[in-house]
């Protein structure tokens, strides 16, 4: 029987399966489900920076904003973070109380500020590693893309100050120098790197002639550009990397493996087939790696890497010209 033991979040993980952050992972019914059906490890819902001034706008919307509210808003703003805070620290307890799987502490954030407090209580309720969701839509056409890179980097040099668990980045394909910017995350000191988060995004509705969501679940084509970056970075960055985005199925988690991933973390699956699907698919990747004769994942972990494979020029390879003829007809 293969030994899917590996490390991810700078932890030793039983498999590389691991549960990403999502509505399912902020319910302590799911994560028992999760951990029974023989998960790696689990990162939570994450605490949101942003949806802490939103619970604080809407509750000021609802009081009128009257001046005597406005008063009080330090308090009231300070009451409600703090209560937020101390749920999601409960929750951590809980997990942690239940599982005996690895548990990571996720926290979204938009700024450098006063949240990186939460890093060190994350860390008191016994989180064993924290994932930082770290996202800016680079849509302001005054910032430089230094700009933004140093928002990163300061941001998770800040986080790796307070807190002695180890500490990973979920990061999206927005970047223009994207590899550097790995590099520079690894250097900074940073466990592990989780590439790409997927986003809300925006769709159009050709019938009300309005925007609308588009779909919030992945599909099963969307991992291609995760293999790409895993397969790129691998064994050149000093970090460890996660894939996830558009891994449904064992055969993808796979690839992923292969191409150099230390773990893969997945959602949208588990949204289609609930939580203990996670067995499914540990047992069919296990089956594959008899079948291929694979003795541990560390045996097959990138080994169609940009560095090992025979044909990296795949990896590099972004243009369609050789295929015209074919797509003519
Ligand atoms: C409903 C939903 C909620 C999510 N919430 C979070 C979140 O709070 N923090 C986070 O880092 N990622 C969040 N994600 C992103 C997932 O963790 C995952 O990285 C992404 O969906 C890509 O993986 P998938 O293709 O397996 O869904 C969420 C995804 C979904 C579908």
């Amino acid at each position: 029987m293969a030994n899917l033991s590996t490390r991810f979040f700078g932890l030793e993980l039983k498999n590389p399966l691991v549960i990403a952050s999502s509505g399912l992972t902020n319910s302590l019914e799911n994560i028992k489900i999760f951990a029974e059906s023989g998960a790696g490890a689990v990162v939570l819902k994450s605490i949101f920076e942003e949806e802490v001034y939103f619970e604080y706008e809407e509750m000021m919307r609802k009081q009128g904003g009257s001046h005597h509210f406005h008063e009080h808003l330090d308090y009231f703003d300070y009451q409600i973070k703090d209560e937020n805070v101390k749920d999601y620290i409960r929750f951590i307890s809980d997990v942690k109380e239940a599982v005996d799987i690895p548990v990571v502490g996720s926290i979204n954030c938009i700024s450098s500020g006063d949240w990186v407090q939460f890093a060190s209580k994350i860390e008191a309720a016994g989180a064993d590693a924290i994932e930082l969701n770290l996202f800016i839509l680079p849509s302001d056409l005054n910032k430089s893309a230094s700009e933004a890179s140093e928002f990163y980097l300061s941001t998770v040099k800040a986080v790796l100050a307070k807190v002695n668990i180890p500490v990973s980045v979920k990061i999206s394909s927005y970047f223009s120098n994207l590899g550097g910017m790995v590099k520079e995350l690894a250097e900074a000191g940073v466990a592990g790197v989780t590439m790409f988060n997927r986003f809300y995004s925006p769709d159009v509705d050709l019938n009300s002639l309005s925007l609308k969501a588009a779909n919030v679940l992945s599909s099963p084509s969307e991992y291609v550009m995760p293999l790409r970056w895993i397969g790129l970075l691998a064994g050149r960055v000093e970090c460890q990397l996660a894939a996830t985005t558009g891994i449904h199925d064992a055969d993808t988690a796979i690839k992923m493996l292969l191409a150099g991933a230390d773990a893969v973390q997945l959602a949208s699956i588990f949204y289609h087939k609930g939580p203990a699907y996670a067995k499914e698919l540990l047992a069919e990747m296990e089956k594959w790696m008899d079948e291929k004769g694979f003795a541990s994942v560390e045996e097959m972990k990138g080994k169609l890497s940009f560095t090992n494979a025979k044909n990296p020029g795949w990896y590099e390879r972004v243009q369609f010209m050789n295929y015209f003829g074919e797509y003519n007809g």
